[in-house]
Order: C-alpha cells, then sequence, then structure tokens
C-alpha cells in the first residue's frame, strides 16, 4: 500500500490550525450541550467539515463516517474522524484535545493520525510502517509493575457512573496511579508514547479510538477487539495497554485483549 502518511498529515494539521485559531480567540467559545456534559462548538461542525471536503477532493468516492454528521458505514475505505476529541476541554479553555482521523480498508484501520494542536503534537501510523511522534519512532513504555503505572479510565455519561468508579477503583486498588484528561484519542496516543501504560473505558465510539488503535498496536501495544460486536456502529469498551503490563490489565478491567 502507498504511504498515506503525507495526506493524513496534511489534512489534520490544517484541521488543527482551524482549532487552534477558534481556541486562541479573545472569546472563549460558545458551547451547547448535545447531552449531559456533552459539549459541541462550531468548531465541532467546522472541522468536520473542512475534513469532509478535503477527503472528497483527495480521495474522491471514499465514505467517511464522523462524530457530528455520521456517514455511511458500508464502504469499502471509510475514514472515521472525530474533529475535536476533548471538546470539554476545548470548550473550558484546556489545551488538552486533538483531531482524530483513521482509514479502514475492509473493515481494518491501515492507517491513522491524531494532532494536538496547542503542543504542536502529531501522532500518526500506518499498517506495518511503524507510529510516529513529530517524526520519532513511537514505543509503548516497558514498565511492568502496576504499583509503577498509570493508567488513564475513560468516562462518559453513556454507561452508569458506578461502572467507571469501578474500573477505576480497582486500578486505584491495585496500586496505579489513576488519571482522567477528558480526550480518549489523545489517551491512546499517550500509550503508544510510552507516557502512560494503559487506557481503559468501559464505552467509547468508533471515532474516538480509530486512529489510536493502530498507534497503539504499531507502537508494540496490544489492544482488545474494539470492532467485535458491532463496535464500528454502536462503539465498544476499550483497553488498550503495553506489553509488559497486558495481562494484568485484562484481568483487571475484565476486558479481554487480542494476542
Ligand atoms: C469524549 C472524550 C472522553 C471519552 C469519551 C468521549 P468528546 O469525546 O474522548 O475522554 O472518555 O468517551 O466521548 O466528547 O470529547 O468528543
Ligand atoms: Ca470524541
Amino acid at each position: 500500500m502507498t504511504d498515506l502518511m503525507p495526506a493524513l498529515e496534511a489534512i489534520v494539521r490544517d484541521a488543527g490550525a482551524l482549532m487552534r485559531s477558534a481556541f486562541d480567540a479573545p472569546e472563549r467559545p460558545a458551547y451547547s450541550l448535545k447531552g449531559q456534559q456533552d459539549y459541541l462548538t462550531e468548531t465541532d461542525g467546522a472541522v468536520e467539515q473542512f475534513v469532509r471536503d478535503q477527503i472528497a477532493r483527495h480521495f474522491p468516492g471514499d465514505g467517511v463516517l464522523g462524530e457530528e454528521a455520521g456517514g455511511a458505514l458500508d464502504a469499502a475505505r471509510l475514514w472515521i474522524v472525530d474533529p475535536i476529541d476533548g471538546t470539554a476541554n476545548f470548550a473550558r479553555q484546556i489545551p488538552h484535545f486533538c483531531i482524530s482521523l483513521g482509514l479502514m480498508v475492509d473493515r481494518q484501520v491501515v492507517a491513522g493520525a491524531i494532532y494536538e494542536p496547542m503542543h504542536d503534537e502529531l501522532y500518526i501510523a500506518q499498517l506495518g510502517r511503524g507510529a510516529w511522534l513529530n517524526g520519532k519512532r513511537m514505543r509503548v513504555s516497558t514498565v511492568g509493575e502496576l504499583t509503577a503505572a498509570t493508567v488513564e479510565v475513560g468516562w462518559s455519561t453513556r454507561i452508569p457512573v458506578a461502572t467507571y468508579l469501578d474500573m477505576a477503583g480497582k486500578a486505584a486498588h491495585a496500586g496505579c496511579s489513576v488519571r482522567r484528561a477528558g480526550s480518549g484519542s489523545l489517551g491512546l496516543a499517550y500509550v503508544a508514547a510510552g507516557r502512560t501504560e494503559g487506557y481503559a473505558e468501559p464505552h467509547i465510539n468508533a471515532w474516538d479510538v480509530a486512529a489510536g488503535l493502530l498507534l497503539v498496536t504499531e507502537a508494540g501495544g496490544q489492544v482488545n477487539d474494539f470492532w467485535a460486536d458491532g463496535g464500528l456502529r454502536v462503539g465498544n469498551q476499550i483497553l488498550a495497554t503495553n506489553a509488559a503490563l497486558a495481562t494484568q490489565l485484562s484481568v483487571l478491567t475484565s476486558i479481554p485483549l487480542m494476542p
């Protein structure tokens, strides 16, 4: 397969520039709530439209699934975009958000990029070609003890509070440092970059993870079979981990990993 990374990089960098200029504008971005704690700004829609236009221009005929405008799922070549992952952070002027863009071909993610515009960090991967952070090869961490591990446990109002607290509590009782930074995509990118040892969440959507799953596996980590049981359509639970803690984190979260 041809090198898809230059095209991906160009799209997410330009999308990131749109986000950054909205973030840096004198007025705080106006937001509405799609539901409890589910933020939406004008920039989410504008960035998604920009990405759709770029894909139509450079890859005519490909399908697009986006967080804001949806899309048909049956295309053999399907781009999956979260225009702003971490929208609550973006709306609150917290500089921890990103765009996530992945390409699935015949139901397999073959390329993905996450761009975090406020720190100019580009995480990018292509199947069999490795995962890269600003041009440097990424590898998952080698930490093999839960008492030295940092694990992010994601949260949303889509699942009962008790389910989230149970997962986070088990990680904390096992000795992990538990964090929640509000962007599942960046949570996965951090595992790939070796900044944290794991990311787990009881339910997350395809646009949050399409790129990040590939980043983690190309960086030598392990993930669950997110795409099983209709993950593309309705989301799924997720676990991404370094290799050294794979078994322990799988047992702790009760989420089976792929070999
Ligand atoms: C959310 C974030 C959050 C994760 C949720 C997502 P949004 O996406 O990634 O960290 O825990 O599951 O829905 O609303 O910021 O695009
Ligand atoms: Ca998201």
